[in-house]
Order: C-alpha cells, then structure tokens, then sequence
C-alpha cells in the first residue's frame, strides 16, 4: 500500500505522527492513492497539527488566551476534517471560548420583561409591589396537603402526555356545568404547563410562516413572541381606554384572507375589560367570512364582577367548532408558581395543539394534576373566588379615595387601572419609575403591553395583595 518508503524516527511513536510528519516535509501520496486514505492523512496531519499545538500549551509556550485562536486557524485550514472528541479536550484551558460564528436571534428585540424589571427596582428602593400579577398571601393549606398527599403515595413519576384523565374529566365536567358545552375528555381536553404553554403550543400548531395572527393591544407579553416565532405576523388592533372595549370595524379593517387566528383574551389583562354579548354577536358575524381559529385566554375566567357574566367561547357552540379556549388553575387557586394550565377544543385542533406539546413538556406534574382533580371535581364552579376579588377592588378603591389617581372602570381580572394625567404628564415608563422611587409603590406601565412604545397617563396597580398591602400601598398613593 504505501507509495513511499517510511523510515520511523525515534521522536514519532504514533502512525498519525508519522505520516503526518512526511506530509509535512512534502512527501504525498501518489494521484492513485484512493481518496479516503488521502483524507485520513489529512486528517492525521490535522490531529498531529493540533497535538503539537496543545503539547505547546502544556509548556507554558504559548499563552492559554491564544491557543483556542490558533485552533481556530487550524480548523479553517483543515475545513473538511472530522475530528475525534478526544483530540478536542484540553486539561489545562480554562479561558473564554469565543463562538467563531455568531447566533442569530429569533427574537432580537426581546429583553427582560418589564415584570421583572419593576420587582427588581421595587426590591432595590423597598416599594410595596403591586407590579406582579399574584397574590402575595397562600392558597388554600388543604390544597397543598391534597397535593402533599399524592406526593408521598408515590405519584411522582410522568403523566400522560395529555394529561391526567381524571382531571381532564373533570375540566370537562365543569365546562358542561359552567358554559353548557360537553368537550370530550379524552380527545378535546389538553392539560399543559401553564396558559402560556397552551398559548406557546396553540400557536405554533397553527401559525404558519406568512399567515397572520390580530392581537388586540394592549396584550399580555407571551401572544407576539409566539407568533413571531412560527414565522407569523401580527395584526394590531387598539383597544382604546377609558373602556377598552374591541372596535370591530377595526377588526374588519386588518382581516384578510391571511388571517389563520384572532387571539382574544376575556377577562382582559390589564385593562380589566371583559367581553360582552354583544362582542360574541361581532365576532360571529365577522367569522362568517373568514377561515380564521379563534384562540381565547379565559385564565381570569372566574374573577368577573358586578354580576357580570364570564363569556367564555366555549358557550357559543358556532364558534366553539373552531376555537381553542384555553385557561389556567393559578389564578383560580392562587397558585401561579405551579403553573398548570389547559386548552380545549374540537378533535382535530387539539390533536395539532398536542403535537407541538408533546414535545415543548411532554407531561405536566402529576401529583398537582391528582390534587386539581379533586378540588375541581369538589367545587367545579369556583364561586366564592369572583366576590373574593371584588371585595379586594373595592377595599383598593375606597382606599385610595381622595388621592389624585382615577380609576378606570374594572370588570374583571385582579388588576386595577388608575388614570394619573391629574398628577403627570410623563409617559407611563417614567412615571411608574418615578413612582417606585419617590413614593415606594410598583405599578405597570401599559407600554411593554403595546408594540409601540409611549402610551402615557394609565398604570397596571395588581389588587391581588393581602388587605395590609393595599392600605400601606394606598396610603402612599394617596399622599403624592
Ligand atoms: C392574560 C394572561 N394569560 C396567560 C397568563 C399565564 O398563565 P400561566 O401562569 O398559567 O401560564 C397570564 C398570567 O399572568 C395572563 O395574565
């Protein structure tokens, strides 16, 4: 076989080294070599490059700081060469290995979401926190024993991967009682990590590149991001305070023969607004003509007040054939950490929905999924929670009669809109900055919900606190 006559030098102990150093002195193979031995003396020549190089870190010859540049170089020399895992370990490199190409964001204007920033600033300058939307009191201490109980009888191991069937059961049981309309639990029942898992696995089941999604703004932060991601584009339409009531003709006005989802979300955050019967009837009519899903978050299903109806989708059957409505156990339980959420819909969509979340989680927490069953099989209907928040809005509101702030009207959710024009003609960012820092209350700016920036004059104030943090954060809010 080979070509050239070999004399073994006593510093060359291994075959790549050998062939390696007659390369290197220039002695090749013939043309009729067969390619894949010319590439393994490449690649031996590559691997014998590199020894070289890394027996020279070792000595201290070359510094550590320059020895994963000249790898680099060697890569672009030998571009075809495979190289063993081995031959990439380097015992004594311990400094920065820069990427040589550099990562594409999928989401280059993301950044940290402004929730985040608010309870940082608010932590840092000791301000009572009613930016974050959850409570800042427990849940029910019988619904952590229930899910302590299953914890230790051993369920602690996957789920299936659409959910516990006892409690997609007894969701569907609640539906029937609640809105009238029978979801069959084995097919049109999917429990996910969280609302926004539904929404994330939702939305890329159906948003394909080019298609477009309308999105009403403001909007809670997971929909664009979801969308974007699935190549989708969003269709803004403005919900205009002081109500922020949907203006369907606007509505008429962006749909187009593109549009695959309108995103609703009844109980609205963080305006409060809840949709009516008169909505559902636009809404009807508008999907007449048009292929359009509607995708619906109902996760402040059950905090809708003055007597007021929750309008689920799932109660209007024509639009429930081709609607994922998806909600969420953290709000109705206080339990937001645990973040177990679900979606339902005909077969056929869900089937898509369950593609995607089979593998975004797979399986949600099994012993949480035993507990909810029981305590939504006990009490499907939930009915103390929506008085619950209505007294908390009402305590926020006496509270902070007589300060400069006006409140907005609030039919739902536990969020509280306060109009502060009276006291600040600064932009919404600004002022709630301010707000953290001279007076020592966090709210949220309505801007980070809108895809322009510079909304002014109206703050997100959560009323989801303990009685005792509504007053100290009134009393401050009422003396600016
Ligand atoms: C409108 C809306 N949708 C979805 C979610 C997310 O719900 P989950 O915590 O179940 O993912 C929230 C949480 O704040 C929300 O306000």
């Amino acid at each position: 076989m080979p070509d050239y006559e070999v004399v073994v030098m006593p510093e060359y102990r291994y075959r790549s080294e050998i062939l390696a150093a007659l390369l290197l002195h220039g002695v090749y193979p013939k043309p009729t070599t067969p390619p894949a031995l010319v590439h393994e003396f490449v690649s031996d020549l590559y691997r014998f490059e590199l020894r070289r190089l890394r027996d020279r870190l070792v000595r201290g010859e070359i510094p550590r700081d320059g020895y994963y540049d000249r790898v680099v170089e060697l890569r672009r020399k030998y571009p075809l060469v495979s190289v063993k895992p081995e031959f990439w370990t380097v015992p004594l490199y311990h400094g920065p290995m820069p990427l040589t190409g550099t990562v594409r964001s999928k989401l280059p204007t993301t950044g940290v979401s402004i929730f985040t920033t608010m309870t940082q600033l608010a932590n840092e300058h000791g301000a009572i926190n009613l930016s974050q939307g959850f409570p800042d009191f427990d849940c029910d201490p019988a619904l952590v024993e229930t899910v302590a109980k299953y914890l230790r009888a051993g369920f602690n191991q996957y789920a299936p991967m659409p959910g516990l069937l006892a409690l997609r059961e007894a969701l569907s049981e609640k539906v029937v009682r609640l809105y009238g309309h029978r979801y069959d639990p084995v097919t049109e029942v999917l429990v996910t990590s969280g609302a926004t898992e539904a929404l994330f696995s939702t939305l890329t089941a159906l948003v394909h590149r080019g298609d477009e999604v309308i999105v009403f703004e403001p909007a809670y932060d997971s929909y664009v991001p979801a969308i974007q991601l699935s190549g989708g584009e969003p269709r803004f339409c403005t919900l205009r305070g002081p109500d922020y009531r949907i203006d369907w003709d606007d509505v008429r006005s962006v749909l187009s023969p593109r549009t695959r989802v309108i995103l609703l979300n009844s109980p609205h955050n963080p305006t409060g607004a809840v949709l009516s019967r008169d909505d559902i009837a636009e809404l009807t009519l508008i999907l007449e003509h048009t292929d359009a899903i509607v995708v619906t978050d109902e996760v402040y299903e059950h905090i809708v007040f003055d007597g007021l109806r929750h309008e689920s989708l799932a109660r209007y059957p024509a639009i429930a054939n081709r609607a994922v409505v998806i909600s969420s156990f953290g709000k109705t339980y206080h339990t937001t950490g645990w973040k177990v959420g679900y979606a339902m819909a005909p077969a056929g969509l869900i089937t898509e929905v369950q593609r995607v979340h089979q593998f975004v989680t797979f399986a949600v927490n099994t012993p949480v999924q035993h507990a909810y069953a029981e305590v939504v099989q006990a009490d499907p209907v939930r009915t103390d929670l929506a008085s619950f928040y209505q007294r908390k809005r009402d305590l926020f509101l006496s509270l902070i009669e007589g300060s400069r702030f006006r409140p907005l009207a609030c039919q739902g959710t536990y969020f509280q809109l306060l109009d502060y024009t009276p006291i600040s003609e600064s932009d919404d960012t600004a002022f709630a900055l301010q707000l953290i820092r001279e007076h020592g209350v966090a709210a949220i700016p309505l801007s980070p919900f809108m895809h322009e920036p510079g909304a002014r004059g109206v703050l997100r104030f959560c009323f989801a606190k303990k009685d005792e943090t509504l007053q100290r954060a009134s009393e401050r809010l009422r003396a600016i």
